[in-house]
């Protein structure tokens, strides 16, 4: 798949458990290091499937090929010369791309945008949209555009410098949406409505803030990114693309928004752009993704996008819910006990009890678990 291989690097594949998608129930396959990412997702996913599930949509699956062209004798007569040739160019990669156009998918637009008085210069810049149907569409959508590119100068006149797909795939947007009934939210110490009103301000402070808005949607993306990994999806691709549409309006703000109904139920939605495929790249090239796709039974490349969607959903009420109650770490905490007492040599059946032990004494140190494996040693 890669240059210079020199091994293989592994990571844990688990499963997020009870979601229900438009009345679909799925298992969505994680690759993950991180600690207590799957069970936060799963569990707020069962939040939302008691209430009713996850409502969720996809765009038609549009990738933006950008072509830079610089050097223009006339930037407003190259723009007209690009609206009187779109048809005709438009035939042209449809014609070259003849399996996709058959599927349903190809070349649907060209469209030109000006950037006037850049560092070099007054450039145009021209945006071919692509549907791309079940791929996440970078191999089609970059062909696409490089073979374009000489007519473009021939029509325009200019100089066409690079010729790459956009990841702000903001014309490929994913949604999901859903409710949470207020008693549900109830947490030791907190009533339902208590825990909303909490979300609600941790929300507001997401919407407002940057530095806290980056932190929320780093939350988000824990699962999404997991969900891409683990079916061979471009995962840095969808990052790039969530940022630059969190920032689109000159703020960086939150990806989702929560709101209070007059029931006092959580009602959560999220929309992100997500070039998302089920086929291409490593999505059918590596078995682990194979199998994850296998696993989840989507049948498109829209429906992968729905899923991710409703796994950001979920995985952002998880980290609010233990944020604006408990704080995350009392869940940290017993996953790292169970490392330490992994690695003061405890085996696996013992280091349940040895990481209780370090629970219940409130000192989670190494050397506390070292101290507790070679006590067990002793009286074994
Ligand atoms: C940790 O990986 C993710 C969180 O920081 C997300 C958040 O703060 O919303 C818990």
């Amino acid at each position: 798949m890669i240059e210079n291989v020199i091994g293989r690097y592994s990571l844990p594949f688990a499963v997020a458990t009870n979601f229900r998608i438009n009345g679909r129930d799925y298992l969505a396959p994680m690759v993950i290091e991180e600690a207590s990412v799957v069970a936060a997702c799963s569990n707020a996913a069962k939040l939302f499937r008691e209430s009713g599930g996850f409502t969720a949509s996809a765009d038609d699956p549009i990738m933006i090929g950008q072509i830079q062209v610089l050097d223009l004798p006339d930037l407003e007569a190259a723009i007209d010369a690009i609206a009187a040739g779109k048809a005709d160019i438009i035939a042209q990669v449809n014609a070259r791309d003849g399996s996709i156009v058959a599927r349903g998918g190809g070349a649907i637009d060209l469209r030109a945008r000006a950037l006037r008085s850049t560092a070099a210069g007054d450039m145009l810049i021209l945006h071919l949209h692509y549907d791309v149907r079940d791929a996440m569409g970078a191999n089609a959508i970059n062909s696409a555009v490089e073979q374009i590119a000489p007519r473009i100068e021939s029509i325009t006149g200019g100089r066409v410098n690079l010729r790459i797909l956009s990841n702000l795939s903001d014309q490929r947007m994913a949604r999901a949406e859903g409710l949470i009934r207020c008693d549900l939210l109830a947490r030791a110490g907190f009533s339902g409505s208590e825990v909303a009103e909490r979300i609600l301000e941790a929300a507001a402070f997401a919407e407002v803030d940057p530095y806290r808005a980056a932190t929320h949607n780093k939350g988000i993306m824990n699962g999404i990114d997991a969900l891409l990994l683990a079916t061979g999806n471009d995962w840095r691709a969808v990052e790039a693309g969530a940022h630059a549409y969190a920032a689109r309006d000159g703020q960086y703000t939150s990806l989702t928004k929560w709101r209070q109904d007059a029931g006092g139920n959580l009602h959560g939605e999220i929309e992100l752009p997500l070039a998302v495929g089920i086929v291409g790249g490593a999505t059918r090239a590596h078995p682990g993704a194979h199998t994850a796709l296998k696993l989840l039974g989507v049948k498109s490349a829209r429906e992968l996008a729905q899923v991710a969607a409703a796994v950001g959903l979920a995985q952002n009420l998880g980290a609010l819910r233990a944020l604006a109650t408990d704080g995350i770490q009392k869940g940290h905490m017993r996953m790292h006990a169970r490392q330490l007492a992994l690695a003061a040599g405890a085996d696996e059946n013992e280091a349940h009890a040895v990481a209780g032990q370090l629970i219940e004494e409130g000192e989670i140190r190494s050397e506390r678990a070292l101290a507790i494996v070679r006590e067990r040693r002793r009286s074994t």
